[in-house]
């Protein structure tokens, strides 16, 4: 059995509608997907037929859609910073908020200098890979504690033909004892464990240990933001993305650090979201 296009989609779009808040829209990129076509060629063609494997196969992703799925695992890719990026259940689907995260820490590199970045909890590998190509003489590492997701971020460097050094560790931990960088970017698990947003959308279907690092919430933000003295050479930045009701305790521990010129900026949604500041003292031996 087979169906049009434009069919198709009033049936998905039905069928979705109680679990997505854009329902014609994830019915599109799903279709698309399966006819191997971008979305624009759906409208351009709505009474082509979709033949019976294509039509099961789509019948299939919607239903996994319902579980729910997020679009992102089901079409194994994702859009971040005009960038595309393989997307596995291993891993966090990257989030628009996390682009301001690196439009700021693109603000705070010297156009030309050979700046060493760290970025903690990498997941996809955005981070690391989207600053890798916007500063090539950047140096970039990149660190998680799940082996299976720096598995996918080495796979999105290589698509993307950038060299980062990946290392898996809890933060800090297993970087050599010396290494010291200029600046430090993460977007750490920050959603309280037990907090009912937890429950909401998609977010079921993504790995806990990237949504959580406990019960306030802050534990991932406190342990990077303790440890970061120590890993900045003089001058150095931090700019973390946090909870949009996170931006006084993040700003707190910032300063309890010896951090300064702490700036938090809102997301396209208008609220804080990604804070930034230089390291006044820092734990380094003054020459
Ligand atoms: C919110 S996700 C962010 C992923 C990616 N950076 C992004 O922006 O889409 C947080 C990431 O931190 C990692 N993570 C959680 N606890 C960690 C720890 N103790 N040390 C290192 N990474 C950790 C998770 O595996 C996950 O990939």
């Amino acid at each position: 059995m087979s169906e049009q296009i434009d069919t198709a989609l009033n049936w998905a779009a039905g069928v979705i509608g109680p679990r997505s808040e854009s329902p014609r829209l994830d019915a599109e990129l799903l279709l698309a997907h399966c006819l191997g076509k971008p979305r624009s060629y759906l409208y351009g063609h709505p009474e082509d037929s979709v033949d019976a494997g294509c039509w099961a196969r789509f019948q299939d992703l919607v239903r996994a859609r319902l579980k729910p799925t997020p679009i992102a695992y089901l079409v194994g890719a994702r859009e971040f910073y005009s960038l595309e990026f393989a997307a596995t259940p291993s891993a966090l689907v990257p989030r628009p908020e996390t682009e301001l995260l690196v439009e700021r820490a693109l603000d705070l590199l010297s156009p030309g200098r050979a700046t060493r970045i760290l970025d903690l909890g990498t997941g996809t590998g955005i981070i690391a890979i989207t600053l890798k190509i916007h500063c090539p003489d950047a140096r970039v590492t990149a660190t998680d504690v799940d082996p299976a997701c720096l598995e996918l971020a080495r796979a999105n460097a290589a698509r993307h033909g950038t060299e980062i050094e990946w290392i898996e560790s809890s933060w800090y931990d297993a970087l050599g004892a010396n290494r010291a960088f200029d600046l430090i970017v993460a977007n750490p698990p920050y959603v309280a464990a037990g907090h009912p947003f937890l429950t909401e959308g998609d977010l079921p279907a993504e790995p806990e240990i990237a949504l959580t690092p406990g019960p306030t919430g802050l534990e991932a933000l406190e342990a990077i933001v303790a440890g970061a003295p120590r890993r900045l050479d003089a001058d150095g930045w931090i700019a973390v993305e946090h909870g949009y009701d996170q931006q006084a305790p993040v700003a707190a521990m910032l300063e309890a650090a010896g951090f300064g010129a702490i700036e938090c900026r809102e997301d396209h949604n208008g609220l804080p979201r990604v804070t930034t500041a230089k390291i006044v003292e820092n734990g380094q031996p003054s020459a």
